[in-house]
């Protein structure tokens, strides 16, 4: 393991943050899955490339990757969590890779072999470093010269629908906590693109390219999933465990994000509309 530098956050994703990530996986890989697939290809992967997946999770893009780079490529997923990893490893056994490895590492501080990979990826596990110009000058000198990056990360929880909407539910109810810094380590602290670009310029990337992707979140197979998964997963669940929300209030709450989500169920699930940037960048020759 390497040194933690991050400690808010390797005792979060060591903690309840990781416990309820595995907890929901399979929701959350099917949730993701279009989000990871449109990072992947803004990643133009070939056959043969060497490929970090940085914040690896549970593993689901590390596998994708590792089919698509074909048996000489080979995928190294990092992740700062024990347990989140051992899921990971666990499904890298059933589909039988032979290419891909885990390791439980720090990406800000992890001692990566220089000039070695071709590609660094990431669905959504760089925006939770103390020192982002530090970690992705640490992730870049992994890089070969010339070699590429590829990342999708959430605009603002305004843009986000999926994290708004209970939000407002929420906040009929509650005072909510005042807004957090939206720069302090997160899901969304790389909302402002202007950040993310100084950010990556800073850690010495070039080419930098920051396109908008709009999808929808699917939170859920139906109601019942969707509002167990809501209650679980983000801001608005967070503000509603509260110790101090009492037992009516929080059934109030629950009551009407139900009511307000009818709306939104599918055939396919319960979609709310979701806003993420995909950031494209390159190590200079
Ligand atoms: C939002 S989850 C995304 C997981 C996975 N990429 C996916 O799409 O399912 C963020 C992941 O980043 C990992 N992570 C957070 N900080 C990290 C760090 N400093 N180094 C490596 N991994 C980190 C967490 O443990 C977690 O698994």
């Amino acid at each position: 393991m390497s040194e933690i530098v991050n400690s808010a956050m390797h005792d979060y994703w060591n903690g309840d943050g990781g416990q309820i990530w595995v907890n929901f996986k399979d929701r959350i890989d099917t949730s993701l899955i279009h989000f990871g697939q449109a990072a992947i290809n803004a990643a133009a992967l070939e056959i043969d490339d060497r490929v970090l997946d940085v914040g690896c999770g549970c593993g689901d893009t590390s596998i994708a990757i590792a089919d698509l780079v074909g048996p000489d490529g080979h995928v190294h997923g990092i992740d700062i969590s024990k347990q989140i990893l051992t899921q990971a490893r666990h499904r890298v056994t059933t589909v039988k890779l032979s290419n891909v490895t885990f390791e439980c590492a720090d990406a800000q501080s992890s001692q990566f072999e220089s000039n070695y990979f071709d590609v660094v990826f990431s669905r959504y596990g760089v925006m939770f470093f103390d020192d982002p110009v530090a970690a992705f000058t640490n992730i870049r000198q992994a890089l070969k010269p010339g070699g590429r990056m590829a990342f999708i990360c959430w605009q603002p929880i305004k843009n986000n629908e999926w994290v708004n909407l209970p939000l407002e539910v929420v906040e009929k109810h509650i005072d909510l906590p005042p807004a957090a810094d939206p720069e302090e380590p997160g899901g969304f602290s790389f909302g402002d693109p202007n950040r993310v670009n100084n950010i990556l310029t800073s850690a010495g990337f070039a080419s930098i390219s920051i396109q908008q992707f709009h999808s929808f979140f699917n939170v859920g197979a139906d109601l019942d999933e969707a509002m167990n998964f809501l209650t679980h997963i983000g801001p608005a669940s967070s503000a509603t465990k509260a110790t101090d929300v009492g037992e009516i209030t929080r059934s109030r709450i629950t009551s009407q994000l139900r009511t307000t989500l009818v709306p939104y169920e599918t055939e396919h699930g319960v979609r709310l509309g979701a806003a993420a940037w995909i950031i494209t960048a390159r190590n200079p020759l």
